[in-house]
């Protein structure tokens, strides 16, 4: 459809933004709390917060922690929480074994959040590298990045975490053939209820760089994950990506990075109509804090207008650290 415009002056286009209320009455898109996922860090331990310096406001926190927050999160109208742990060095090892373990942090996490706040939605995320000594998302045989030994590990991790109560897996390793094995295993293991939120489009992003000092795996991280994350110069392939994910069973579908990718939500909504999210990632994240540390923006608007541009560009909803901020600001 090509837009009609009459010519000026019978079209004066500064009408519709005379005032506030004729502006809130033309906007076409609109942000709310219930549009976030909050992804947060959980750490061992009791009653305890560690600042992550690369993301000024964001913590780790212990399960008890990480559960009080959530049920603070959820009154604020956030209606889901996202876990990535910070796996201690003497759990990361090359068996991964530790990722499927029923009482991992993750899966402790789990249990606590859904006793605080029963009616949040608790997504997980499934991919070994906080479990594996060298940092991968998949296990490593000779320097290469292997893919089907992996997902029968993947399967496992989702099984476990399932079984802790999760309400929505989210894949995001970029193994191939994941999401059909992790989907059969769970209709098998009367799991049927529980959805898969595919990280589809997920690119090798230096973005990434704080979460990686989040869960302490800047360090363990041997080479890049090039293998398997997509080449930023893609577009086409992130189509054929969340295509293959649904009709494997995703219920979901994500795009990671977010603002530098908008243009992939776009292509990816407009094409499948599949509920999109996009991940507003940990390096999006610093970059807003470190300007507005310096007074360089203002950071709640620009917090807000980079919210804003990932409903207009499509999605359904964003996986935000912003999330508990943003969701204040609005009320
Ligand atoms: C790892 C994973 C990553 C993120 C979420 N899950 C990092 C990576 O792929 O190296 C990044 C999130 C962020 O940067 O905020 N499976």
């Amino acid at each position: 459809m090509k837009p009609t415009v009459a010519p000026f002056p019978a079209a004066r286009l500064r009408r519709t933004r005379k005032s506030p209320a004729m502006r809130a009455l033309t906007r076409e898109t609109s942000l709310s709390p219930n549009d976030f996922i909050w992804p947060v860090f959980v750490m061992a331990g009791r009653d305890g917060e560690d600042p992550v310096a690369s993301m000024p406001g964001v913590k780790r926190r212990t399960v008890d922690r990480v559960a009080a927050a959530a049920r603070e999160a959820y009154a604020l109208g956030i209606p889901a929480i996202c876990i990535f742990p910070y796996t201690a060095a003497a759990d990361r090892t090359e068996d991964c074994a530790e990722a499927w373990s029923p009482n991992n942090l993750s899966n402790q996490a789990i249990r606590a959040i859904k006793d605080a706040a029963p009616d949040m939605v608790v997504m997980t995320d499934i991919a070994l590298d906080p479990y594996n000594i060298n940092g991968h998302d998949g296990f490593v045989e000779n320097g290469e990045i292997v893919n089907d030994r992996t997902v029968d590990a993947l399967v496992k991790m989702a099984l476990a975490q399932a079984e802790a109560g999760a309400d929505i897996l989210g894949p995001s390793d970029m193994m191939d053939g994941r999401i059909g094995a992790i989907r059969a295993a769970l209709e098998g293991d009367n799991h049927q209820n529980v959805s898969i939120l595919s990280y589809a489009a997920k690119y090798a992003s230096a973005f990434y760089g704080p979460f990686r000092d989040a869960v302490g795996a800047s360090s363990a991280l041997s080479g890049d994950k090039k293998t398997y994350q997509m080449d930023p110069a893609n577009s086409d392939e992130a189509l054929r990506l969340v295509q293959r994910d649904l009709a494997e069973g995703a219920d979901m579908v994500m795009i990671k990075p977010g603002m530098p990718y908008l243009d992939i939500c776009r292509r990816v909504k407009d094409t499948f109509g599949a509920p999109t999210f996009a991940y507003q990632v940990s390096g999006e994240y610093a970059m807003i804090q470190a300007a507005a540390q310096n007074g360089w923006l203002d950071g709640d608007k620009v917090m807000i207008e980079s919210l804003q541009a990932f409903k207009r560009a499509g999605c359904d909803g964003i996986l935000t650290y912003f999330a508990p901020a943003a969701a204040r600001l609005l009320g």
